[in-house]
């Protein structure tokens, strides 16, 4: 099949949906004409594209957590505990490592496991083996809309079961879901099955359901500089849009420093609005990841770093944050630490509720500087695409006009390095080859040139190696002896 940024026809996307729904006997009980009546019935406090619009209409900023079980009532215990002592706002599920990998054979002996050792030996939901029904009873159980998050590069019969089980939102995209999580997948192959997810969301559309989709904003973490998730994250919505999704919620990662993280989430929705004014009635939000890095493994100190996202998150007025929790250090959270993250950050957001990082000329400096980055970036990959920005991001991976530092992708150059500047905004050592103008350059060089001087070494590899550890050290700079 040709990848093209074009809409698939309903019969071309029906024709491939047989295959998908056989990949597991559960695929079997998807009906889409029933999927819908259930969508008409849930409450509308569970749809998420209304909670998000009523969000993003009143200013409001909404927690969310990440969890997710191996079994049915012990999820739905554990979600209902996150709304309940948490206070979230919307609620996820979480799905485990096997279901991601379409690994559905070890995804039910681990659920056989866990029934056996009466606890969870998944590192989440595996949905697709527990099927329609049994997500629809999880959706029955809470107040709350529910999103799919996980990290899936073919996550097509996973939407199927899911949305028709009643979830109202889906996390991933065919770049965001591929460069930082696969070695040997290929970005045709990821764009190919995201475009099946888009249409499948785009077919509810039709029929009047609002499915809420998100691309995964921070890639590979806290050093991705924002042009960079900028890029990919306007590809993904683009794409969406073109299948037919109307409710997108882009994201956005910290990296650290405030008034970069600000202006990050503004320029990530004004952009946005900029390259998707094409598409009519889509509702646009944003999402803002509190620190997907090492943390501390001290649970005070790991606190410090969870509020900084959340005052961050409010400063900078996202529709919803990802919340972390005390124990990320350790791996899979308890109950009870998860609504401690949400806690803490409800506080500061309620706190700052009525705040606003006041415009100054920094702000607008750095505001400036992303959208010209990213234009620059877009620029060239519609141009390789002679127009189509699928084809045009094949070969600007090809060609590292599209590069995120870090990824384990065959597929991705990985020729660019960052590092912070003397304030901790994440700035490029090496640029590879993305197409930026000599002023952008500079600029870089400049800001990086100035931290050198204060630490008194030249910018290279080892300021990368100590900003990566710096935040496990309790800093957000990684100072030689510091
Ligand atoms: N429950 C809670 N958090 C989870 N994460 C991954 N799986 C789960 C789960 N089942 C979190 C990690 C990390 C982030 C990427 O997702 O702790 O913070």
């Amino acid at each position: 099949m040709e990848l093209k940024n074009e809409k698939w026809s309903l019969d071309k996307f029906k024709e491939i949906r047989e295959e998908v729904l056989q990949q597991w006997p559960t695929g079997k009980d998807v009906d889409f004409e029933e999927a819908i009546e259930y969508h008409n019935n849930l409450p509308e406090e569970q749809i998420m594209a209304e909670k998000l619009a009523e969000a993003k209409e009143e200013d409001v900023t909404l927690i969310q957590p990440r969890a997710g079980v191996a079994l049915i009532d012990e999820h739905i215990e554990l979600l209902k505990f996150l709304r309940e002592e948490g206070q979230a706002d919307l609620l996820p599920s979480t799905i485990d490592s096997y279901t991601r990998q379409n690994n559905y054979e070890e995804a039910e002996a681990g659920i056989e496991e866990s029934r056996e050792e009466g606890r969870s030996m998944l590192n989440g939901f595996p949905a697709v083996n527990h099927g329609v029904k049994a997500c629809r009873e999880v959706v029955e159980a809470l107040d709350a809309p529910l999103q799919v998050r996980h990290g899936t590069p073919d996550a097509r019969l996973l939407a199927e079961i899911t949305l028709a089980g009643g979830f109202t939102d889906y996390e991933g995209g065919g770049l965001s879901y591929n460069i930082p999580y696969a070695k040997n997948v290929s970005i045709e192959q990821t764009l190919l099955d995201w475009q099946y997810v888009d249409r499948l969301i785009g077919y509810y559309e039709e029929n009047g359901i609002k499915i809420n989709r998100e691309p995964f904003g921070p890639l590979t973490g806290t050093l991705v500089p924002p042009s960079v998730s900028h890029s990919v994250a306007i590809i993904e919505g683009l794409l969406a849009a073109e299948q037919g999704v109307k409710n997108i919620t882009l994201g956005y990662g910290q990296c650290g420093n405030l008034v970069q993280d600000v202006a990050a989430l503004q320029s990530l929705e004004e952009l946005a609005e900029e390259y998707l004014a094409d598409y009519e009635d889509v509702m646009l939000t944003t999402v803002f990841h509190q620190w997907m890095g090492g943390f501390p493994q001290d649970e005070a100190q790991a606190f410090g770093v969870i509020s900084w996202g959340a005052a961050t998150a409010a400063l900078g007025k996202a529709t919803k944050v990802i919340t972390k929790t005390p124990h990320e250090a350790m791996g899979v959270p308890t109950k009870e630490a998860n609504a401690e993250g949400l806690r803490s950050t409800k506080q500061v957001i309620n706190m700052l509720r009525d705040q606003s990082l006041l415009s100054n000329d920094k702000l607008e400096e750095e505001k400036e500087m992303i959208k010209q980055e990213t234009k620059q970036i877009l620029d060239r990959v519609f141009e390789l695409g002679n127009g189509d920005v699928a084809q045009g991001t094949v070969r600007a991976f090809e060609a590292g006009v599209l590069d995120v530092p870090f990824a384990p992708s065959k597929y991705n150059a990985g020729n660019l390095l960052p590092a912070r500047d003397d304030d901790g905004a994440v700035r490029f050592l090496n640029h590879g080859n993305l197409p930026f103008s000599d002023e952008v350059v500079e600029f870089h060089q400049e800001k990086l040139e100035a931290r050198g001087k204060s630490e008194g070494r030249e910018p290279n590899f080892q300021m990368v190696i100590d900003d990566i550890y710096a935040i496990g050290k309790g800093r957000l700079v990684g100072r030689p002896r510091s």
